[in-house]
């Protein structure tokens, strides 16, 4: 049997280096992204990588939840249907807006980098449980630590600031990648987050040249800011693929679960604000109420 892997936003980026990276070890590669041209272009380098496990592009807007739960019942199906384990999940999309937008209602960065990645990996757990020893792992930032870390409602209250807003739904997903860890303890799934540090992609050009996306106080400090912005995501995406790729196979890693991979690829301690049980509880809560499972006919 051989082993698969999901890689959201697999097309471009630290995702289709990821993809890349999970072909060399081996996996037959699923990517999920937009674009057919780039899904089609990613298939290729797939294959060129690794000619005896073809790749595949799954076509999905991972910020719409409705096409999450459809990405998720083909994934599902296809496993059942082929016998083939579903052996890693990356969840590797996540996205920063410059300018505050509405999402079915809800604020677009905390749907795209949090409830998005949370509604696919609990739809795929039967597959992912079916498949184990498996992992999950979930790609997060260094912006957690830019966060309120208060989750009473998906937004916290004041002005609209796209970096904090993104760091705060990033540590949503910490915290449910920590707690969903524990939840796990014993089905041979484990989990993971991987921080890429940073890299030079189309997330980081389109957004970090907005100095609207800070807060006031730090904007009095743009020129310095930026400069940091600059330097922390001036490297190759291929070096900030290697703590999901070193999450989803390294054999180091087979008996541990609810750790994170650092940017240097090993194992570093949580952003301690994740590790709060009630701030999981909290997100457990937002999550369920703003990502159902399932959606009533009609509705
Ligand atoms: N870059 C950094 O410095 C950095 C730092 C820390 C954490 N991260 C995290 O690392 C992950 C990857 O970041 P990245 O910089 O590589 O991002 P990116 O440049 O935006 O990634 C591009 C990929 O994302 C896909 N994509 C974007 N929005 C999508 C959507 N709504 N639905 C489906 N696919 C979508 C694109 O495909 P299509 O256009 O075809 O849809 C393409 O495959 C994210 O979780 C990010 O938060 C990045």
């Amino acid at each position: 049997m051989k082993k698969t892997a999901v890689v959201t936003a697999g097309t471009g980026g630290i995702g289709l280096e990821t993809a890349l990276g999970l072909a060399a070890a081996g996996f037959a590669v699923t990517v999920v992204g937009r674009d057919a041209g780039r899904g089609a272009e990613a298939v290729a380098r797939i294959q060129a990588t690794n000619p005896a496990r073809p790749g595949r592009f799954l076509s999905a807007d991972l910020a719409s939840l409705d096409q999450v739960r459809a990405l998720a019942e083909t994934i599902a199906a296809d496993h059942a249907a082929s016998g083939d384990p579903l052996t890693v999940l990356v969840n590797n999309v996540g996205a920063m807006f410059a300018r505050r937008q509405d999402l079915g209602g809800v604020e677009a960065s905390f749907v795209v980098n949090h409830l998005s990645p949370y509604l696919l990996t609990e739809l795929l757990l039967p597959a992912l449980t079916a498949g184990a020893p498996s992992r999950i792992v979930n790609v997060t930032s260094g912006a957690v630590a830019v966060a309120k870390p208060v989750f009473d409602a998906v937004e916290p209250p004041g002005g609209y600031y796209g970096f904090h807003w993104y760091g705060r739904a990033k540590l949503a997903n910490l915290a449910y990648t920590l707690d969903l860890a524990a939840r796990l303890d014993g089905t041979g799934v484990s989990v993971f987050a991987a921080d890429p540090g940073g890299a030079a992609t189309a997330m980081t050009d389109g957004t970090l040249t907005d100095p609207k996306i800070v807060s006031p106080a730090l904007r009095l400090l743009w020129p310095l800011v930026r400069r940091r912005f600059e330097r922390s995501t001036s490297g190759p995406a291929s070096v900030a693929a290697r703590p999901s790729i070193v999450a989803a196979t390294d054999a180091a890693l087979a008996r541990r679960s609810g750790v994170v991979i650092g940017p240097a690829a090993h194992v570093v301690d949580p952003f301690r604000a994740a590790t709060d049980a009630r701030l999981a509880d909290a997100v457990r809560r937002l999550s369920e109420a703003h990502a159902p499972l399932a959606v009533a006919a009609g509705a």
